[in-house]
């Protein structure tokens, strides 16, 4: 596997890749610290995909002024190794001067589905975010990109943004969502999880269960208010320190609902255990389904 640091490494060696085979390129952008979740990602894409490109970058403009860019876990050793071992043909590995050189200007703001759930609490994430995205997008230039279910406010930016503006290398068809990798009690993957505690690793498991009971009240024609209240009192009893947001959304334009109607709806939860917010989501069959 190449390790690209610079642009020029990175089209040279996409270059070579495209001369092989097919030379169909999946790119599965990330921040690094990666666990099993974002290998499914890759194992996905080299199922669709000739080559398979991963990126690692922390961005720093996805991160707001209260939160710890520093601290996020950068083991990029490990990580190549690890992607390696699951047939990625090329890291991209830039620095943070490579992606935002000095008097870079432009922002990418995706509104409406920005805003709400998760960009309510993090201003500007989700500008960072379509920032980063469609800046990878166009260094990679993929046929087709890979994301987990996990981050689905993520998901649904990234995909209002390729549909906005006509992207083609990735078109919007072709940025692929991933089921959420969980673990055996439930518990959604994520880099956030090692910030547990023992005691409140054991109590996140709270919320898979929680979610689940609720979307089945919600089918079998429970109040979806009375429902979201009943999740939220069981995150609080076990063990859970508050909940940023329990809401019931159309799975496309993620606008709140009150009741399931004839399309997707999803349930997405932000919760807090201690110092760590947990996120999760899940699908609830649409009325006529
Ligand atoms: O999901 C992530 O790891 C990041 O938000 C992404 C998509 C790589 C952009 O920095």
């Amino acid at each position: 596997m190449q390790i690209a640091t610079t642009r020029d490494v990175l089209r040279n060696a996409l270059d070579v890749l495209r001369q092989q085979g097919a030379g169909r390129i999946a790119l599965v952008p990330t921040m690094g610290a990666l666990h099993e979740g974002h290998l499914t990602l890759v194992r996905r894409a080299r199922t669709a995909a000739d080559h398979v490109v991963a990126s690692i970058f922390v961005n720093p403009k996805q991160f707001g002024a209260n939160e710890d860019l520093d601290a996020y876990p950068r083991q990029l050793a490990a990580d190549a190794a690890m992607l390696e071992g699951e047939g990625c043909a090329l890291l991209w590995a830039p620095q943070v001067e490579e992606i935002y050189p000095a008097g870079f200007a432009t922002n990418v703001s995706v509104a409406g589905v920005s805003e709400g759930l998760c960009g309510a609490a993090r201003p500007g994430h989700f500008d960072g975010v379509a920032t980063v995205v469609l800046k990878l997008f166009n260094q990679v230039q993929p046929d087709m990109a890979f994301f987990g279910e996990k981050d689905f406010q993520q998901l649904a930016v990234i995909r209002t943004m390729a549909r906005d503006l006509d992207l083609t290398r990735p078109h919007v068809g072709a940025i692929i969502g991933v089921p959420t990798m969980r673990e055996v009690d439930g518990v959604a993957m994520s880099s956030r999880n090692r910030y547990l505690s023992p005691a409140q690793r054991g109590s996140a498991a709270a919320l898979p269960a929680a979610m689940q009971a609720a979307i089945a009240a919600i089918e079998n024609g429970s109040d979806v208010v009375l429902s979201l209240e009943r999740l939220e009192a069981a995150l609080i009893a076990a063990g859970f320190d508050s909940i940023d947001y329990a809401v019931l959304a159309d799975a496309v334009s993620l606008a709140p609902l009150k009741a399931l109607g004839d399309t997707p709806a999803r349930l997405l939860v932000a919760a807090r255990i201690g110092g760590t917010r947990l996120i999760d989501n899940m699908p609830a069959e649409p009325r006529s389904a």
